[in-house]
């Protein structure tokens, strides 16, 4: 469980699941998601390895790796990958001012978490990952943000890349569905979300069961 460390995403033992989904995502978009698409002017990304693997570079979103953050910000929702957002947005949602009114809810930390939290999720954030799904909810906010915010904070479920992907789900799987409640409950669908596998072979909707496309 352990001679995975020159990959810098894969400090879990999870390799063969990665290696699989690196062959699976070969297939799909792929090249669509260049660096050159990332238009933010905001990246941080200068001290990581960007091409250690082909399939490094092409798997999903890599899995959390800091305990607190998994215990502090996993109890109401799932712990969210950081590679699900870019640095800018995690940095307006995880400050002490917006932590105090987070999304309707007090989700109020010490300074010293936040600080520990926020260097974490902005390290480790969509836009400077070198993973192809990454990659995507960056560009995709890229994009969100010009055209234009309903919430003063940032959402996922907001990104262009996640929209374009839920498109065909009607809300009585979703809202109406008592065992979901809403798109923020990734981990209900998506059996594989808290390891960041998203893939949407891996869907099963409460009530409903697998997705067929
Ligand atoms: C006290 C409960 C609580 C805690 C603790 C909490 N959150 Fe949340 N969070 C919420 C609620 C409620 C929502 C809105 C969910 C919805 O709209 O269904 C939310 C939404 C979010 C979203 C947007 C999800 C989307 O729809 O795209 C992000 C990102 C997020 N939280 C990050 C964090 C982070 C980072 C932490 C830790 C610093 C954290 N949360 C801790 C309650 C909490
Ligand atoms: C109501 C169930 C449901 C919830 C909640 C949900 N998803 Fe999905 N997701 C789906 C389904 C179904 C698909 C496949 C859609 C399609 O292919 O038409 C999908 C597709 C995806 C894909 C693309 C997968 C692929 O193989 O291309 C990503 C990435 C994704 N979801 C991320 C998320 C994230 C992140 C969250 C939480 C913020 C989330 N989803 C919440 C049902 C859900």
């Amino acid at each position: 469980m352990q001679p995975t460390q020159r990959y810098r995403d894969m400090k879990t033992p999870k390799i063969a699941l990665l290696i699989t989904l690196g062959l699976l995502s070969l297939g799909g978009a792929g090249l669509a998601f260049s660096d050159d698409d990332d238009d933010d002017g905001d990246r941080h990304g200068s001290h990581h390895e960007k091409h250690g693997s082909w399939f490094g570079s092409r798997s999903d979103i890599a899995p959390n790796t800091n305990p607190t953050y998994t215990e502090e910000c996993g109890s109401c929702h799932m712990a969210y990958q950081p590679g699900l957002l870019p640095a800018q947005s995690w940095a307006q949602i995880v400050n002490p001012a917006a932590l105090a009114n987070h999304y309707g809810d007090d989700a109020s930390l010490s300074d010293a978490l936040v600080l520990e939290l926020s260097t974490y999720l902005t390290q480790n954030a969509a836009d400077t990952s070198s993973r192809t799904r990454s990659r995507a909810f960056a560009v995709a906010s890229a994009d969100n943000a010009s055209g234009g915010q309903t919430e003063s904070l940032p959402r996922i479920t907001q990104t262009a890349y996640f929209l374009r992907k839920h498109d065909e789900i009607p809300a009585r799987m979703v809202t109406d569905n008592p065992d979901v409640g809403s798109f923020s409950q990734c981990n209900r669908c998506h059996q594989g979300a808290a390891d960041g596998d998203f893939n949407e072979h891996r869907v099963k909707i409460p009530n409903f069961g697998a997705w067929e496309d």
